[in-house]
């Protein structure tokens, strides 16, 4: 492809770095929702809470993520996946954010990966909560959090996500916000062990909605 419509999504990027502080939390780096405090941008002092909230929630994750070597469970494991995702955060083609609970502790993760800037201007949304948070609304506002992040300081179009069919919560997570079902592409990703079949979402900007 020649010209304007060339599309190079190794070429560095022309972005707005996404801090996520509010003026009023600048202080404390979390960005305020009302009551809840839903999402920050990781830091390396994040990498023990972390790991202790994957520990915790070894079992109750499994059926749901790749298979993790034991490092991934280490406070020394996270904060090398840290290291490597702040990186990328500088060039431009992830945020990665942590999720914290009602008293500000650390939840959970939710990132953007993969973003491609030129035509597509389009990114990948992955996100887990502790076992002992779920079912409190963390992984639905952090869906609204970032989704504001998206489409107000990146400047996307489009967030794309993917779940296992029978990931029930995962599915009202994304729907609650917005995202409508575009497909089913099988044996999409290895989750436990096993090439499973996804149901693939997105939200387009503008539509709250991927009805463009
Ligand atoms: C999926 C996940 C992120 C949800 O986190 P959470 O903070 O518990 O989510 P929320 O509380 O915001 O919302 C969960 C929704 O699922 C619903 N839900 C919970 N259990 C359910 C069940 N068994 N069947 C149907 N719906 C269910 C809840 O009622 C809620 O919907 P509602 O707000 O409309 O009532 C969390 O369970 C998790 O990390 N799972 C493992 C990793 C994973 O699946 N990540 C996503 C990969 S695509």
């Amino acid at each position: 492809m020649t010209g304007n419509t060339s599309y190079d999504s190794t070429r560095p990027v022309e972005r707005p770095r996404v801090v996520l502080r509010s003026r009023r939390a600048a202080r404390g780096g979390v960005r305020e929702h009302g009551p809840m405090r839903a999402i920050r941008l990781v830091t390396p002092g994040d990498a023990a809470a972390l790991a202790d909230v994957l520990q915790a929630s070894r079992e109750f994750l499994a059926p749901w993520e790749p298979v993790r070597g034991e490092e991934y469970f280490t406070e020394s494991g996270q904060r090398a996946m840290i290291e490597v995702a702040l990186a990328r955060h500088e060039q431009g083609t992830d945020l990665p954010c942590v999720i914290t609970g009602e008293a500000g502790q650390v939840a959970g993760r939710i990132n953007l990966s993969q973003i491609v800037r030129g035509p597509f201007e389009s990114c990948s949304l992955g996100y887990w909560v502790g076992a002992a948070h779920g079912g409190r609304g963390l992984a639905s506002r952090a869906v609204a959090d970032i989704v504001a992040a998206a489409f107000g300081p990146l400047r996307l179009h489009r967030i794309q996500a993917g779940t296992l069919v029978h990931n029930v919560r995962s599915r009202r997570v994304l729907e609650r916000n917005g995202f409508a079902r575009f497909g089913l592409a099988p044996r999409y990703l290895s989750i436990a062990g096993q090439w499973q079949d996804h149901v693939l979402y997105q939200r387009l900007r503008d539509t709250g909605s991927a009805a463009g």
